[in-house]
């Protein structure tokens, strides 16, 4: 039987598919219907009524949101039946309404002014006083002006259904309703931003953003976030004064991605933009001098640095060593290793994060997109706090949740994600050995059931036996319906691997190179270190023994923004672009390519990442690319040319359990993975840590030595990690114990 449903709306035929909302139906065909309470991915209340429309057959107007299309329905949206309906429920709905446009936040970009505009009436009868209602203090990012709800409850809806956190709830009767924290307590949700767009009124509305400027004011610019490998679509908004140069990003609001982000963001992705404006951007080249430093020009900073690498090529270009970050883009980091290469230096290495000395080279692009994600019977996760690791990759899980997918955790740490699921505790020296069982009753229909998806997360991709569990993982899923997914830190890992930025592969993973990584490099006297956005604090796994080879070496550090722990180690400091200042491209954990302009200019004296690799080359001979598009279009032609090898695994062997006193479990806490989100006050205020207490200080010390015998004064660990001993584990290594007890 056909699904296809004809009906008329306002005189045309229209074919629509069974089962779809009149309200959709009718938008499709050009015949926007108003609504407040409706949105296409929450649950329908059909509260708002600003919806109703004429149906033939039907006496009274009925919303167009609640009604199904059926075969042969005649509807008019326009008829004096329906405006006389959408008139009066838009007189309801502005009895109590402020009508304060002119010095609301939303004025401009809100959905109760354009309604009222199109839908309404130009007087008002009603004479009595409006009603107020107290407003809610919901932490450092969302604002509130509760007397300007409507009590759509896309709020609530979002936060119970998509965000999995119920924070707000719609309290008392009739028109006593107000929109309400159950507990007087801010939001917790890393998703909470979303409500801002999904609220159609000025009630919540950014608060670091608050009264900064109007809708009609911003110039937009397409952008992709810097801080995830999903790769999230979004808008950075600069004021419009036509003076790029004078422009500060304002504010970053989601850009429609359909197999991305569709319409939703992550905290992280939405307020980092305020790193980009913070007070510690580096603005001139830095130069160590004597136990000072001293502001150079950029001239003065590279006619120090080229003797410097000239002369460590002649002594020993095998101590020269290149740190690079994942957030670089591809052209960036292409050219980066393109110039250190042609100079014989092949130690570059961008997996930081690794605490593996095996030259693993399996990371591919993952074939499962956030929609594929429901059709999985049974998710495994694998060590990963998703839900702050992974925010829109979590949603994801969290629908599949909702319609009958099994979860199962393993890992140290029970992170208590806002899904139905089973933890299956494991100490992370057993860990590898842990997803070899769980494969073998795989195997035997145990637990983990049908089409199966692993997700890998932070525990694991810290793990010293990743290769192992990523192998176990592979052989596992090769020739059967099952998936991985390897969810790196940083948004373009896979481009910086495709790009040649691993010490033993050389651009485009043709050829190999002799180069030494990351880890070996921990062990190894250096004499030369380059570091690209890296603190070696924040961005490494092994902050202590980084440090000891950074403190021992010539140091240049290329960075966005100034940081203690650079200047502890650094000799020279080359401030650069941050995200949208450049244009560039990254690569998502799906392999796509996503290019994008620089909202606007670098700030101060900063050069582009490419630009400072494009005059390291000229001055030191080698052969670059001058103009950025022509590298521009040289990476992403290689890169679409390319094809990734497949994973060739013949047979896995049962891990051993690892002999080690403490481990780390992760990386840092999700608002700290990079220089511009740790510089973004009221993320950090929203959830903070204690900066100044970590493994290097007494107070820490004296805390955790009770749990961890070895720790002393030099040990470092950032602040915001996880680590684990006997049982015990630390969140943040600062302030203590957070889940204390046998984890195993
Ligand atoms: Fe005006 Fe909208 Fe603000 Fe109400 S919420 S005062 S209609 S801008
Ligand atoms: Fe709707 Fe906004 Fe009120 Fe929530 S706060 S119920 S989204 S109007
Ligand atoms: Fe249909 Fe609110 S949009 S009742």
């Amino acid at each position: 039987m056909s699904d296809e449903i004809n009906l008329s709306i306002n005189g045309k035929h229209v074919i629509a598919k069974s089962g779809e909302r009149l309200i959709d139906v009718a938008a499709r065909a050009g015949d926007y219907i108003p609504r407040f309470c409706y949105h296409p991915k929450l649950s329908v209340v059909a509260s708002c009524r600003m919806c109703l429309v004429d149906v033939e057959g039907i006496p009274k107007a009925q919303p167009a949101c609640a009604m199904t299309v059926t075969e042969g329905m005649v509807v008019q949206t326009q008829s004096k039946k329906a405006i006389e309906a959408q008139k009066a429920i838009m007189q309801f709905l502005l009895i109590n309404h402020p009508l304060s446009c002119p010095i609301c936040d939303q004025g401009g970009e809100c959905e109760l002014q354009d309604t009222a505009m199109g839908y309404g009436e130009g007087i008002s009868e009603f004479t009595e006083n409006k009603r107020a209602v107290v407003s809610e203090d919901l932490g450092p990012l969302v604002a509130t002006d509760m007397s300007l709800c409507i009590h759509c409850t896309r709020c609530v809806r979002f936060g119970k259904e998509i965000a999995g956190v119920a924070n707000l709830g719609l309290m008392g009767r009739g028109d006593g309703s107000y929109i309400s924290t159950y507990l007087n307590k801010g939001l917790s949700s890393e998703l909470s931003g979303n409500m801002i767009d999904l609220c159609p009124v000025g009630a919540l509305t950014s608060k670091p953003f608050q009264y900064k400027g109007r809708s009609w004011g911003f110039k937009q610019h397409r952008g992709v976030s810097p801080h995830d490998c999903v790769g999230s679509n979004i808008n950075y908004h600069t004021i419009a004064k036509g003076y790029d140069h004078l422009s500060d990003v304002m504010r970053v609001l989601p850009a429609y991605h359909p197999t991305l982000n569709e319409s939703w963001l992550s905290d992280r992705d939405r307020f980092s933009y305020e790193g980009i404006n913070s007070k510690k951007r580096l603005l001139k080249p830095w130069v160590k001098s004597g136990e000072g430093w001293r502001e150079v020009d950029w001239q003065e900073a590279l006619a120090l640095i080229v003797p410097k690498i000239e002369a460590q090529l002649k002594q020993d270009k095998s101590k020269i060593g290149v740190w690079l970050s994942s957030q670089m883009t591809l052209e960036e980091g292409y050219l980066a290793q393109r110039v250190f290469r042609k100079l014989g230096i092949d130690n570059i290495d961008h997996r930081l994060w690794e605490n593996t000395k095996s030259q693993d080279d399996s990371l591919r692009p993952a074939a499962v997109t956030i929609q594929d994600i429901a059709s999985f019977d049974t998710i495994v996760l694998v060590g990963s706090n998703i839900r702050y690791e992974q925010p829109i990759i979590a949603m994801a899980i969290k629908q599949a949740n909702d319609n009958g997918t099994q979860i199962h955790t393993i890992g140290a740490v029970d992170y208590e994600p806002y899904f139905s699921y089973t933890h299956h505790p494991t100490a992370p020296q057993q860990l590898a050995r842990q997803v070899f069982e769980m494969g073998i009753e795989a195997q035997d229909g145990g637990l983990l059931a049908g089409k199966i998806l692993y997700v890998l997360g932070e525990e694991a991709l810290v793990h010293p036996q990743i290769t192992d569990i990523k192998q176990m993982i592979h052989v596992r899923c090769e020739g059967q319906d099952h998936a991985y997914l390897v969810l790196t830190p940083g948004p373009n890992s896979l481009g910086m691997m495709a790009a040649g930025c691993i010490p033993h592969q050389s651009s485009w993973l043709k050829g190999n190179s002799l180069g030494i990584g990351y880890q070996q490099m921990l062990d190894k006297k250096m004499e030369m270190m380059w570091l690209h956005q890296v603190d070696p604090m924040h961005d490494v796994s092994d902050p202590e023994r980084a440090y000891s080879v950074l403190k021992q070496a010539f140091v240049v550090a290329v960075a966005t923004h100034d940081s203690p722990h650079i200047r502890d180690c650094a000799d020279i400091i080359l401030p650069v672009a941050a995200a949208s200042e450049s244009p560039g491209s990254y690569v998502n954990y799906l392999g796509e390519l996503q290019t994008f302009c620089a909202a606007t200019r670098p700030k101060g004296e900063a050069k582009m990442g490419w630009s400072i690799y494009r005059v390291l080359g000229q001055l030191m001979s080698v052969d670059v690319m001058s103009e950025y598009e022509t590298l521009h279009l040289e990476v992403a032609r290689r890169y679409q040319q390319m094809k990734w090898p497949k994973v060739s695994i013949d047979r896995i062997k049962n891990p051993e359990d690892i002999d080690a006193e403490w481990m780390r479990l992760g990386l840092t806490s999700w608002v700290r993975g990079d220089m511009q989100v740790r510089h973004a006050e009221s993320l950090q205020q929203a959830y903070p840590v204690d900066e100044k207490v970590y493994c290097g200080d007494e107070r820490s010390e004296s805390v955790l030595k009770p749990y961890i015998p070895s720790i002393s004064t030099s040990t470092r660990i950032a602040p915001g990690a996880l680590v684990y001993e006997k049982g015990f584990v630390f969140y943040g290594a600062s302030v203590g114990v957070v889940l204390a007890g046998d984890a195993a």
